[in-house]
């Protein structure tokens, strides 16, 4: 099976790249945020808080990835919830929940298995550092982070989600800190990856740009 692991911080773009490329190369495309938000949206929804008591929680809590068509979906205690993960308040306790060892190691081998037995594009914080070390190719994938703010900000906007452009730059800014602070599976580039910056390049560059990293690594 053949892997290639994207990481880098929120807004840089990984999953609409990975997506595009998955499609491009028919891997199989895995978002591992939607399992941290999963357990987050799991944690709000039961009003569950302190690290002690998320651990605990843990054993209730559900999830499982569908593959309709390459795309993913998430299920968290048998009800899909693809959609509902996405808002701002979530992706904050997802960041929470991130942080704590017991939480990581429930979803470790969810996605080791996935990328056992199909080809993958994993994207995450810890994709080449942790749970895919030997991936076949490793990209960090980044962008300023004003650059990421403004693409989050919109892509809310057209989900109709009432949200700030200030409000998700401090957002992004604090989950950057966090997510790269924490003791635990830190947010960093594995030592073998590709740095690839999309500040400056659209959509299309950015997918062109990685997809020709990959299949020069993969030759
Ligand atoms: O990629 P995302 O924004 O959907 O991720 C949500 C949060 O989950 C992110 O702030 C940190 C955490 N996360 C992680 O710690 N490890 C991963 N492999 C993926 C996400």
């Amino acid at each position: 099976m053949t892997a290639v692991a994207i990481d880098g911080p929120a807004g840089a773009g990984k999953s609409t790249i990975a997506r595009a490329i998955s499609r491009e190369m028919s891997f199989v495309y895995v978002d591992t945020g939607a399992l941290y938000r999963a357990i987050g949206l799991y944690m709000i929804k039961n009003r569950i808080d302190g690290d002690e008591s998320i651990v605990s929680a843990l054993n209730k809590v559900k999830v499982d990835l569908k593959f309709v068509d390459n795309e993913q979906e998430i299920f968290l205690c048998g009800e899909e919830v693809s959609g509902e993960i996405r808002t701002p308040e979530v992706s904050m306790m997802a960041s929470r929940v991130s942080a704590i060892l017991a939480v990581r190691k429930f979803l470790l081998d969810l996605q080791r298995d996935l990328a056992k037995k199909n080809n993958v594009i994993m994207d995450g914080r810890d994709i080449g550092t942790v749970i895919l070390p030997d991936a076949d190719v490793k990209i960090f994938l980044t962008a300023s982070l004003e650059k990421r703010a403004e693409r989050r900000y919109k892509e809310m906007l057209e989900k109709g989600l009432n949200v700030t452009y200030d409000g998700i730059l401090s957002d992004i800014k604090k989950r950057d800190y966090d997510d790269s602070h924490r003791k635990v599976a830190p947010l960093k580039p594995a030592a073998d990856a590709i740095l690839v910056d999309t500040s400056d390049y659209s959509l299309e560059e950015s997918i062109k740009l990685v997809l020709d990293v990959i299949r020069k690594k993969l030759i």
